[in-house]
């Protein structure tokens, strides 16, 4: 029963363990016999008929909408904007020539969200919505959808949904970069690559006792943590960060590493939980320069580092996939340690005080 608990303790255990089986549903829902993504032709000629592609959305959405500006920058080599839709609406960005927008929703019920596409179909932009609820408002209300196909996400914070986002991103990406007859996405084996994460989630859950620990013993009493990282990376320290935040009340922030020296740092007391994504290989040198300076000011240093570049007393060790998916390994010890502080701190971990799973007032 996909809507059930089953015998999971909490819908967010069990929906975090679903993942890799998500990831492969997607490359059967996506991805035809002869391995050619199905996406319709109509879409791909819309999106690339753009100069620019926006990304609106709200909360963890709006963080996979930041690993997909990546994938579209890397793979179609067209810009990309990304939003906060709630800042959208009142502040609209002086627009390119041919916008093309795109809303990530897992509800497709976010009101934020559709006043911006509310906006956009008035001035007749071309839009779609990529949402796990078919028929939802903001899919009926653009031009095409692709859905998520993650099943019901029932814990208000949201973990298969992200990286199906960011697997559609993907998907979206590569069929889009071949239309165009790019090498790197004529390349790209979505299959192979994807298939690899799926293996690469379920080494990691199945380890999941050493992110309890390791939770325990960093995250069991103190009122703030940090997650830090650079690029990619960063964007995977606001996830991590909100996921803790919303379910363990620990204030948690997510920075860019580079920016600690421009203030944060002055934040660094002796134990101050400091966890850094050392995933995007281009920063790692940088980011670990910035751990040593926040552990001599007496933070607690916690690594989540891909395996290539792991160096004795690392404590978070990812598998190796393809440089553009890293962050759906690396979201994974950010959701199990929300998990794990929420529980051990005796909150609801389903569903954390004053928020709700679909917030449809602006
Ligand atoms: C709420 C939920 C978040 C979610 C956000 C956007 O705040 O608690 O988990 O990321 O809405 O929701 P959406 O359905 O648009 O992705």
């Amino acid at each position: 029963d996909a809507a059930g608990k089953g015998a999971y303790p909490h819908y967010m255990l069990k929906e975090i363990d679903e993942q890799p089986a998500v990831m492969r549903r997607l490359l059967d829902e996506y991805l035809d016999a002869d391995g050619q993504l199905n996406i319709s032709p109509e879409l791909l000629q819309a999106m690339n008929a753009a100069d620019r592609l926006y990304i609106v959305a709200a909360g963890t959405s709006y963080h996979a909408g930041l690993i997909g500006k990546t994938l579209f920058e890397s793979l179609v080599q067209k810009p990309v904007e990304v939003h906060v839709a709630s800042e959208f609406g009142y502040h609209m960005p002086l627009l390119s020539e041919k916008p093309f927008f795109i809303f990530l929703t897992q509800s497709g019920e976010t009101a934020d969200s559709r006043q911006v596409l509310v906006q956009t179909n008035a001035l007749h932009y071309p839009s779609l919505t990529i949402t796990n609820s078919q028929g939802s408002t903001l899919s009926r209300e653009a031009d095409y959808t692709l859905l998520l196909h993650a099943g019901p996400e029932i814990a208000v914070a949201s973990t298969k949904a992200y990286t199906a986002q960011i697997a559609v991103e993907l998907f979206l990406a590569v069929a889009l970069g071949r239309h165009n007859q790019l090498v790197l996405a004529e390349q790209f084996d979505v299959h192979h690559e994807l298939g690899l994460v799926a293996t690469g989630m379920e080494a990691l859950l199945s380890e999941k006792e050493q992110i309890e620990t390791l939770t325990t013993d960093y995250l069991q009493t103190t009122r703030n943590a940090f997650y830090i990282g650079r690029g990619e990376d960063y964007a995977l320290s606001l996830e991590a960060a909100l996921k803790l935040k919303e379910i363990s009340y620990i204030q948690a922030e997510g920075f860019a590493a580079g920016e600690l020296k421009h203030g944060t740092i002055a934040l660094i007391e002796a134990g101050t939980p400091v966890i850094a994504f050392l995933v995007d290989e281009k920063t790692i040198a940088h980011t670990r320069g910035n751990l040593q300076e926040v552990t001599a000011r007496g933070a607690q240093a916690l690594t989540i580092v891909s395996e290539r570049f792991a160096q004795e007393g690392d404590q978070v060790i990812l598998p190796s996939v393809n440089p553009l998916l890293t962050p759906l390994l690396g979201v994974i010890p950010g959701q199990l340690i929300a998990y794990y502080a929420s529980l051990h701190r005796g909150y609801d971990v389903d569903q954390p005080r004053n928020l709700a799973k679909s917030v449809t007032v602006e």
